[in-house]
């Protein structure tokens, strides 16, 4: 079955570290794969990344959205560092992840002006990128932290993060969530099987209820959070896991083209 493997580079890379990663990986990666490869690179290097999908099948994404929405009031924001959906597409994009935890905890920015002189809170700074998302495959990005679980709140944190989902403007014809515990990214540490395909199953049924037009073949819920070439073959076999979302392992080259390349 196919399954999207995607790789959430941060802000890491450089233009030599790039000629070299994909010089690698264009020779490497096994052409009758069938799963959905998709790189999210820092915005500066989409470009050049972008020429290296004639030499193999892959997609592009933004690791962020955070304009081209408008304000409460219908009007178009205008946002000094901004990055709209239009110069994603232009620069070969067809993705965009939303709400990914490191993004979330930094989202409350200050807009002064007539009309908005406050703190925008997580939440507006969210719902803002969905808005501002139409015509890009959002990737909403969803988890708790270790509080949340510790004090057994998961599936509510999940339910109220998932509650945004219903401001996207434009209804798109797949519905793709990434489940990332706060606390497995980056620590090596990792939900059990068992508890990954019961939360996406939980994803799932919470979606088709909050946005009823919906039929389950239309969802997608990848897993991210210290996926490496040792886990991932069993977290992609798991009930309900549609794909990964890859940081730290998919910058080493090897180690991603073999997750890539492995027969699920
Ligand atoms: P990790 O990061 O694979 O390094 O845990 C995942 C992510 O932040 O998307």
């Amino acid at each position: 079955m196919k399954k999207i493997i995607a790789a959430n580079w941060k802000n890491n890379g450089d233009k030599k570290f790039i000629k070299n990663y994909f010089e690698y990986f264009s020779k490497n990666l096994n052409n009758t794969n069938k799963n959905e490869i998709i790189f999210f690179p820092p915005d500066l290097y989409m470009d050049q990344i972008d020429k290296y999908k004639k030499q193999s099948n892959f997609s592009l994404g933004g690791q962020t959205l955070n304009t081209a929405g408008s304000d409460s009031d219908g009007s178009d924001l205008v946002l000094t560092s901004g990055t709209s959906s239009e110069m994603y597409i232009n620069n070969g994009c067809s993705y965009i992840l939303i709400g990914h935890s490191e993004i979330r905890q930094f989202s409350n920015f200050l807009i002064d002006g007539p009309k908005m002189d406050r703190r925008w809170t997580e939440r507006e700074t969210i719902i803002l990128a969905l808005q501002g998302s139409d015509s890009l495959q959002v990737i909403f990005c969803v988890g708790e932290n270790e509080d949340d679980k510790n004090a057994g709140d998961t599936h509510t944190i999940l339910s109220e993060q998932l509650d945004d989902l219903c401001y996207l403007k434009v209804k798109p014809k797949k519905f793709i969530v990434a489940y990332e515990p706060v606390w497995a990214i980056g620590s090596g540490k990792i939900p059990t099987l068992e508890d990954i395909s019961f939360i996406h199953r939980f994803i799932k049924s919470s979606i088709l209820e909050k946005l009823s037009s919906l039929k389950e073949k239309d969802i997608m819920v990848l897993y991210g959070g210290s996926v490496n070439l040792k886990n991932a073959k069993d977290i992609l076999c798991a009930p309900h896991v549609d794909g990964v979302l890859i940081g730290g392992a998919s910058l080493k080259v090897k180690e991603f083209t073999s997750i890539c390349n492995l027969k699920i």
